[in-house]
């Protein structure tokens, strides 16, 4: 009887000791479950961003690497996502310039889902009559987040101070290399909208560039053909080029708003691009 007794207190007090260790345990495991899944949903994040958006975001979501699928070389035609204005801290500075009052999450995600009307940027989401389920796009948007990093985020802030003329811009940065610049019209993904300047009608987006040092000088009165390239560039809606291919161009512009921010690391860029698509003669 007394064995017994003494028995049963044992085990129950074990039992009870196994049950309490556990419960201690619980929130650890549940954390190294989540860690897992939130891996996992990376991984599968990195798949489907190296199958349907690296075409134009680029091989690192640089923007600055992409490849059809015989795996040419070809311009990008996105933003670059793996940047410190659109992943690092609560406020990128990318959501200032959208006016965007939401979390970064919420931005990315929206974006993927609905994509950017007017805008290469395709939609995803099946709710808004994209390919993706709901879990597909989150995992995507998981990948793109992961790309904050103490590396990238850490970088300081680049920024220039565009003058307003050209002639200004032009007497600090005198030497515009026209190969390069041409380098730089694929690389910076202007070929994947205005086309290659030596075929009238391969532009696919905006107008076509073949001829823009004639035509760029009678868009806006009193403005060289410099200037107006010039400004084209550094702020798109400033003015709406006419005819785009597929009937007038609209307003707001297609055209990506944020080169000016992206060429300020290197203002030599734009003085490559006018002597690419001006000629040196200008
Ligand atoms: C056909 C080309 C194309 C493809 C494919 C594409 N994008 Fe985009 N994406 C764009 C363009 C162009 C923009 C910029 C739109 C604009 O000017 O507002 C953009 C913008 C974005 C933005 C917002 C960036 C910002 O700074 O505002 C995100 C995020 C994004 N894309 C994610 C993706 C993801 C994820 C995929 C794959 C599921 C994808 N994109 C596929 C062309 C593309
Ligand atoms: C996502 C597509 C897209 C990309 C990328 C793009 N543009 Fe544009 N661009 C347009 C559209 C659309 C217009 C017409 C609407 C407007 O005037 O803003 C335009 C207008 C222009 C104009 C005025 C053309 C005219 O006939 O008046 C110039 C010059 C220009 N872009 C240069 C560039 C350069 C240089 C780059 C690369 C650094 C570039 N664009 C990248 C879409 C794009």
């Amino acid at each position: 009887m007394q064995v017994k007794v003494v028995i049963g207190t044992v085990a129950f007090m074990l039992t009870m000791m196994i049950l309490g260790f556990a419960a201690l345990r619980e929130p650890a495991r549940m954390e190294a479950f989540s860690r897992a899944a939130v891996g996992r949903s990376i991984e599968t994040g990195a798949e489907i961003f190296a199958n349907n958006c690296a075409t134009c975001h680029g091989v690192n979501g640089e923007a600055k690497e992409c490849y059809d699928t015989a795996g040419n070389q070809i311009g990008c035609k996105g933003l670059p996502l793996n940047s410190k204005g659109l992943v690092c801290g609560d406020r990128p500075a990318r959501l200032e310039a959208m006016n965007w009052v939401g979390s970064k999450e919420a931005f990315i995600k929206q974006t993927v889902a609905a994509g950017r009307v007017g805008t290469a940027m395709p939609t995803w989401s099946e709710r808004f009559g994209g390919p993706m389920r709901d879990d597909q796009i989150d995992n995507v948007v998981a990948f793109v987040l992961n790309w904050e990093s103490e590396e990238l985020c850490s970088q300081p802030d680049i920024t220039f101070d565009w003058p307003e003329s050209v002639d200004d811009f032009l007497a600090e940065f005198p030497e515009g290399d026209a190969a390069n610049g041409e380098a730089l019209y694929l690389s910076y993904g202007c070929i994947g909208c205005h086309g290659d300047v030596t075929q009238e009608g391969s532009n696919a987006v905006g107008p076509w560039l073949g001829e823009i040092a004639e035509v760029g000088a009678t868009r806006e009165e009193g403005k060289s053909a410099a200037q107006y390239v010039y400004e084209s560039i550094l702020d798109p809606n400033a003015f709406i080029a006419p005819d785009c291919p597929t009937g007038p161009c609209t307003s707001p512009s297609a055209m990506p708003g944020n080169f000016a921010e992206r060429m300020a690391a290197n203002p030599q860029d734009m003085a490559d691009l006018l002597t690419f698509l001006l000629g040196s003669g200008e």
